[in-house]
């Protein structure tokens, strides 16, 4: 028997909401076909954004955006993308598949994407092409409510009230794309903009520096040493669950159960990245005032046969739902730390929400876990001991299970749990200590198949169901885990 138990007695931190957030880059289909068609389109949109999107976001409860990237943040120059779109310069998307990008979604279009989904904007500023002064004036273009010059531009353009702006990240991936610094060059460079990006009025900043990619622990130690913590709120970690080597990454849809199982013992690797950049933080700052910021994760396959490999397009199967659940059971478990993170990409790039084909849309099963566990936004963080079998393939083992456990303030436990094990049913028994709970339900998300994924003509095959399988007595609920499954229990 399996056994969870659940610390109503030890809830003490919060899981930021901005844990559950995500990212829109200037990157093949993602902004240009995905979010935004433009006033004249015959796709139903608000100002060029389109409606149904808007919608299935704002169910997630999407609480921030993170934009223009990636590494196209760091070619980005913000001024090209404000004033009528008919005279906006174009300029050639180099790091995505060489395409020419016209501007026509800039600054306005992506605060007013953020009002429509009524999320937080968090910005990426250019640091490897572009200036301080330029990183400056955007600063005051978006926040500033006095008298100035970039006041006057933005009211020219047609928006007189400031807007708030707090999540702002200075510079993408520096250590690479974004201008292949080495730790230290970085360090100074970041300590000079952060100097410059004022807090205008009552909008208060919130700086996030370039953090390590994926296991670069000289990097973090660097930057946590050299940065003081007053000019820097957060610190930024990327890494990606890629199943193959970098040549050949896997098909998102056609793989065998060694591929399932290494993807998923890669999804896991998240927790030890977690655990070693908080020694690391923990070392310069006990008091945990900075935030680790995962604001890049994600599933990253070969891309769908027949589409530009610069574009990023893969699909998204009931792996991807296994990855996020297990994905979001880590944050959740470190949220005293992990305060903010954005899966990559929302709409038609990598581990995505949404796909896009002309007018019709589809959400992926990574979309039903964010929504399935969109309960723990904010709540509290309840503690748990897991005591749970391995799942073994060949000579490696995984544990079979990963859960995370909160209670909102309405007083509702919520358990999410997953069965990595793609044939075997795990029977569980969670003790709520403190607790005697009065009813139990649950959804659950599963499949027939480990590669089951929606499609434009069957865009249901995955999707949440019911789950009335689950025993109560007392402070105890037992359940039957079906294999590869995502569940989410709700107590009260
Ligand atoms: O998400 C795709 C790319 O991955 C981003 O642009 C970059 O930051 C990372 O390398």
């Amino acid at each position: 028997m399996h056994s969870l138990t659940i610390r109503t007695d030890l809830g003490e931190a919060r899981i930021s909401r901005h844990i559950y957030g995500h990212f829109a880059e200037h990157l093949g289909r993602c902004i240009y076909d995905g979010f935004w068609v433009g006033e004249e389109s015959r796709i139903a949109n608000t100002c060029g954004i389109r409606n149904d999107i808007v919608e299935a976001l704002r169910r997630i409860q999407i609480p921030n955006l993170r934009w223009p990237g990636g590494c196209f943040a760091d070619e980005y120059h913000w001024m090209n993308g404000i004033g009528s779109r008919q005279k906006r310069p174009c300029m050639v998307n180099t790091h995505w598949g060489g395409v020419t990008e016209n501007n026509h979604f800039g600054t306005h279009e992506f605060m007013a994407l953020c009002e429509q989904l009524d999320c937080e904007p968090y910005i990426c500023g250019n640091v490897g092409s572009g200036t301080i002064y330029e990183m400056q004036q955007w600063v005051e273009y978006l926040t500033c409510d006095g008298e100035s010059p970039m006041t006057d531009l933005r009211a020219s353009n047609g928006r007189h009230r400031p807007w708030k702006v707090k999540f702002w990240g200075i510079g993408n991936e520096n250590w690479g794309c974004g201008g292949s610094m080495r730790a230290e060059y970085y360090a100074d460079e970041y300590r000079r903009y952060a100097t410059y990006c004022r807090d205008f009025g009552d909008n208060k900043l919130f700086k996030i520096a370039c953090g390590p990619n994926s296991r670069d622990y000289r990097w973090a130690e660097t930057l946590m040493k050299q940065i003081p913590a007053r000019q820097m709120q957060g610190l930024a970690l990327h890494y990606y669950t890629v199943p193959g080597p970098w040549h050949d990454k896997g098909s998102a849809t056609d793989f065998t159960e060694e591929e399932w199982f290494s993807t998923l013992r890669k999804a896991l690797f998240m927790e030890e990245l977690i655990r070693k950049h908080s020694a690391i933080m923990d070392k310069h700052d006990p008091k945990k005032k900075v935030a680790l910021v995962v604001d890049e994760w994600g599933t990253w396959y070969n891309v769908e046969p027949g589409t530009n490999p610069g574009f990023l397009f893969q699909q998204n199967s009931l792996r991807d739902a296994l990855v996020a659940g297990i994905t979001l059971n880590i944050f959740n478990n470190h949220c005293d730390r992990v305060r903010m993170a954005n899966i990559a990409q929302t709409v038609n790039v990598l581990q995505a929400m949404i796909l896009t084909k002309g007018e019709k849309m589809i959400l992926t099963p990574t979309y039903h876990v964010f929504e399935m566990y969109k309960v723990h936004q904010d709540a509290t963080l309840l503690p748990v001991d897991l005591s749970c079998t391995d799942y073994k393939y060949g000579k490696e083992a995984i544990p079979t299970v990963s859960a995370s456990a909160s209670r909102d303030s309405d007083g509702k436990v919520h358990i999410s749990l997953c069965n990595l094990d793609p044939e075997r049913e795990i029977a569980m028994a969670c003790e709520v200590r403190d607790m005697t709970a009065e009813t139990v339900t649950g959804r659950i998300l599963t499949a027939k198949h480990i590669y089951a994924h929606n499609t434009f003509a069957q865009p249901e095959s995955v999707k949440p169901s019911p789950f009335t399988d689950a025993r109560l007595e007392k402070d105890r609920v037992s359940v039957k885990l079906p294999p590869k499954a995502v569940m989410v229990l709700e107590l009260s």
